[in-house]
């Protein structure tokens, strides 16, 4: 069976400057590949994403705008000029094979180490609190390792971490990439802001909603002014628990989350719906993801737990105007011909999906070399 015409994953999609061909979307993946030292990307990591270069759209890999936003050995980063010249040779190599791809910028707060900190220091967080039973990848010697007690931020440290994530806005501009999406799920810096499990803080950025919004979307419009909203997309996960998080009303400080975005004409909403350390979705989600929807008003890319099939139920009854796979991507590099023609998907290969070489990266088979060999 080949594409069909009427396919709701095949359809074009405008969101917000760029022009889709297509409605999948490749998922952030961390894959911890970058050159050592400096956190460099590399031509390997050009080849894998324009192997996916089919994908209506690519998030790029998490990538630390800062050395402190630093979390995992191995992950790239997009603060260093060496890091921009990485990433070129990643966006010339998607852009030569077709294709659109934006960089995730990631700061990760509390969850890091004093091993992956500058001057060993203490990861930096809203509030004092430990993530507990959340780990972290240190070195290949260390293995994963518990989190401590992180440093809470001072107010006046928090105009530097605008400008690291400015800075981090232009070097990817610079670097070639045709938007950026901001990182404020799963339980990293932006996200520990937003919910109150992890934010306490008595000042101006912590307490109510409209407080633990400031530092996020002073961040959103530091991002907007180098880039302009119509390139600009923002990832949250509202129920999901990974990295020790909670909120008291996800309802409450995700609705107005999406609609100060929606107010300021963001390209996407990407919304983890389900994670991969959950079941299923919690069972409130699809009543949220609807509210979420529309308090934002843009398009609304659903993330997690769904097949080619439930994806396509998404579009059709217009929950959803956009889908993203992770998984699926990270094992078939033809994921969108895969699903056109019904075809069966490789399974993904756990053992290789953090840190390593072209095993488990570059050489999932596509349909045409599997039906080759
Ligand atoms: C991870 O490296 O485990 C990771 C990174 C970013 C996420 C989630 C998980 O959003």
């Amino acid at each position: 069976m080949s594409a069909s015409s009427t396919d709701p994953l095949f359809q074009p999609l405008r969101v917000g400057a760029l022009e889709l061909p297509n409605r999948l979307v490749m998922a952030p993946l961390t894959r911890s590949r970058a050159d050592q030292p400096g956190d460099v990307p590399t031509a390997l990591n050009a080849t894998y994403y324009a192997q996916r270069a089919s994908a209506g759209l690519i998030v790029s890999e998490a990538t630390q705008i800062s050395p402190q936003g630093k979390g995992y050995a191995f992950t790239p980063g997009i603060h260093s000029d060496e890091q921009v010249a990485g990433w070129k040779l990643v966006t010339d190599a998607v852009h030569e094979a077709g294709g659109r791809i934006v960089l995730q910028l990631w700061h990760v707060g509390r969850i890091s180490h004093p091993d992956l900190q500058p001057d060993g220091g203490l990861p930096v967080a809203p509030s004092a609190l430990k993530p507990e039973g959340a780990q972290t990848y240190v070195s290949a010697d260390s293995g994963m390792v518990d989190i401590p007690t992180p440093r809470a931020l001072e107010a006046d440290e928090l105009p530097g971490i605008v400008e690291d994530y400015r800075h981090a806005a232009a070097q990817a501009k610079a670097a070639g990439f045709d938007g950026v999406e901001i990182h404020a799920a799963n339980g990293y810096l932006i996200d520990q802001f937003l919910r109150s499990g992890s934010n306490r803080r008595t000042d101006a950025y912590g307490g109510s909603v409209e407080n633990r919004l400031r530092l996020p979307l002073e961040v959103v419009d530091a991002v907007v002014s180098v880039w302009g909203a119509d390139r600009v997309g923002v990832r949250i996960s509202p129920t999901g628990t990974f990295n020790a998080m909670s909120d008291e009303d996800p309802f409450a400080t995700f609705v107005a989350f999406a609609k100060a975005l929606g107010d300021r004409k963001l390209a996407f909403l990407e919304v983890v719906e389900e994670l991969f350390d959950q079941d299923g979705p919690a069972p409130e989600q699809a009543r949220l993801s609807a509210e979420l929807r529309q308090a934002f008003g843009g398009v609304y890319i659903a993330n997690g737990g769904l097949t080619g099939d439930s994806a396509r139920g998404r579009l059709e009854d217009a929950t959803a105007d956009a889908v993203s796979f992770g998984r699926a991507f990270l094992a078939n590099p033809d994921l969108p011909a895969r699903l056109a023609a019904d075809a069966p998907l490789n399974e993904p290969d756990q053992a290789t999906f953090y840190g390593g070489d072209d095993k488990g990266y570059t050489d999932y088979p596509t349909l045409e070399t599997s039906s080759a060999s």
